[in-house]
């Protein structure tokens, strides 16, 4: 196993390892500003790789924020020893997530994101947007940086398998490939809703935590995908 670094847009790495075992990438980013920030904590036992390849790119003393879209070991398995090795880092999470999990699990008090507010890194900007339920999870939340665009978008569109690091081609194909295979997504009547909503954004990257960084229209990726969940969606209550 290696810990692979690219910068898929200005300033924003992703910090990727191949599992084996699970076929599958774990991707955290790293969003280098005055305040760095991490979205992604890593799983536990992967953290000496990724933290030695973050160090690569940003000293870990100089990491401000530590964020994830919600409570799983991918996202913040390795909180804790983020916040030990970041004495001046905080955890930002959404409120839910907040609430119900983070403030018990986090060794230092959190913060907690209402939808749409932002965090100024300083050159980046990071906005929390509350996608609940959006793919699993009550407390799901995802962060865009407006000043490249980029949707750190977790596990939506995440695909099985190796990739490259960056790619152009269409991720739809794999998705639901890979959705197919998991179910990891809740199907309810706000999934697709709320995927048109991230669209509204206009992402030109999408960072996803399985897979590689799509550059391209993210747009109509996001819109794409929501259409394809509202297809599942209706199937499933078509009895
Ligand atoms: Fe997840
Ligand atoms: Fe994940």
């Amino acid at each position: 196993m290696n810990t692979t670094v690219t910068e898929i847009a200005n300033g924003i790495y992703r910090v990727s390892t191949y599992v084996e075992q699970a076929d599958l990438r774990f991707n955290q980013y790293l969003v280098d500003a005055e305040e760095p920030l991490i979205f992604h904590c890593g799983l536990l036992r992967l953290f000496p790789m990724v933290s030695s390849a973050v160090a690569r790119v940003v000293p870990l003393e100089r990491i401000r924020w530590i964020s994830f879209g919600h409570v799983e070991a991918d996202e913040c398995g390795a909180m804790n020893n983020w916040l030990e090795s970041s004495p001046q880092a905080r955890v930002a999470v959404g409120e839910t997530g907040c609430i119900v999990s983070v403030a018990d699990l986090a060794m230092r008090e959190p913060r907690a994101l209402q939808d749409g507010e932002v965090i100024d890194l300083g050159g980046k900007r990071v906005r929390y947007l509350y996608t609940p339920h959006v793919p699993h999870g009550w407390d799901a939340g995802l962060l865009f940086e407006e000043t490249t665009r980029t949707l750190l978008c977790g596990d939506l569109f995440t695909q099985a398998g190796d990739s490259v690091a960056m790619t152009e081609s269409e991720i739809i194909g794999p998705a639901f490939e890979t959705e197919e295979m998991y179910h990891a997504t809740v199907l309810t009547s706000t999934t697709a809703p709320t995927i048109r909503k991230l669209a509204e954004f206009n992402p030109a990257t999408l960072g996803l935590m399985h897979g590689p960084a799509f550059q391209g229209n993210g747009k109509q990726a996001l819109l794409d995908l929501a259409d394809g969940y509202e297809k599942l969606f209706r199937a499933s209550i078509r009895f």
